[in-house]
């Protein structure tokens, strides 16, 4: 296989505090979880999706993902770093050339970034989608405004992220816990990353409301 997705759905959700993590959490009718895996797969490059959640909840996620093509879900670990590092290791194996990897969280993937993420891997070793950054920005100490910062420069991380494969994988071994996501690790490794567009639409359902947003406002839009 070419280009496999790494699904991460093993967090709790703590943020949202729902009844269960948020990656099982209906939106229309159906899991998150599964918006976010037919999501990927709409560009029509993805051969397979690795999900990753949960000992406990490995045979739900296959239930979920039922009719896709995915491979049975692996356990995750207490981090999302250390997660996907589960994630890569079920997929060293079968080396693929590029992995991608999306939080479980983001149903939405807009048409077109997966396209545009493996053409920019054309040409370098690591790419994500992102947003600029659209509010104006205040460095503060104890309540006061120091400055405002410059936000030409700044931008919003998305996912999925796109890697080659075995660098993602030896950099992932090798890292030291604390990465916020993927590409932090070819950044310190002193590898470009490249930008593609991100979205609005594609939102991180993380505090309560998101997901009636998403809902109400987003999803409605793109169907
Ligand atoms: N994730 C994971 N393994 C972990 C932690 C997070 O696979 N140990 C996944 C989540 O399931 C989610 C994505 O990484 O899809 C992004 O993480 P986040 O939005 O922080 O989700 P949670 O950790 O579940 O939420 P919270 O931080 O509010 O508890
Ligand atoms: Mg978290």
């Amino acid at each position: 296989m070419r280009v496999v997705a790494l699904l991460m759905a093993a967090g709790r959700g703590e943020r949202l505090g729902g009844a269960e993590p948020k990656q099982f959490l209906p939106l229309l009718g159906r899991p998150v979880l599964r918006h976010a895996a037919e999501a990927l797969l709409r560009d029509g490059a993805v051969e397979a999706i690795q999900p990753i959640c949960a000992e406990a909840e490995r045979g739900r996620v296959d239930s979920i993902l039922e009719g896709l093509p995915a491979l049975p879900a692996v356990a995750g670990g207490a981090t999302r770093q250390a997660s996907v590092l589960a994630g890569l290791e079920a997929l060293a194996g079968c080396a693929p050339e590029i992995v991608l990897v999306h939080d479980a969280a983001r149903p939405v993937v807009p048409a077109g970034t997966v396209t545009a993420l493996l053409r920019a891997l054309e040409r370098a070793e690591g790419a994500i989608p992102a947003q600029p950054v659209a509010d104006t920005l205040k460095r503060v100490e104890d309540g006061t405004v120091l400055h405002t910062v410059p936000r030409e420069a700044l931008y919003r991380a998305q996912t999925p992220q796109g890697f080659r494969f075995p660098l993602l994988l030896a950099l992932h071994r090798a890292a030291p816990e604390g990465a916020t996501d993927d590409a932090s690790l070819l950044e310190a490794a002193g590898r470009p990353v490249r930008l593609v567009p991100g979205s609005e639409s594609n939102v991180k359902i993380t505090h309560p409301g998101d997901l009636e947003r998403v809902e109400a406002d987003i999803l409605p839009r793109l169907l």
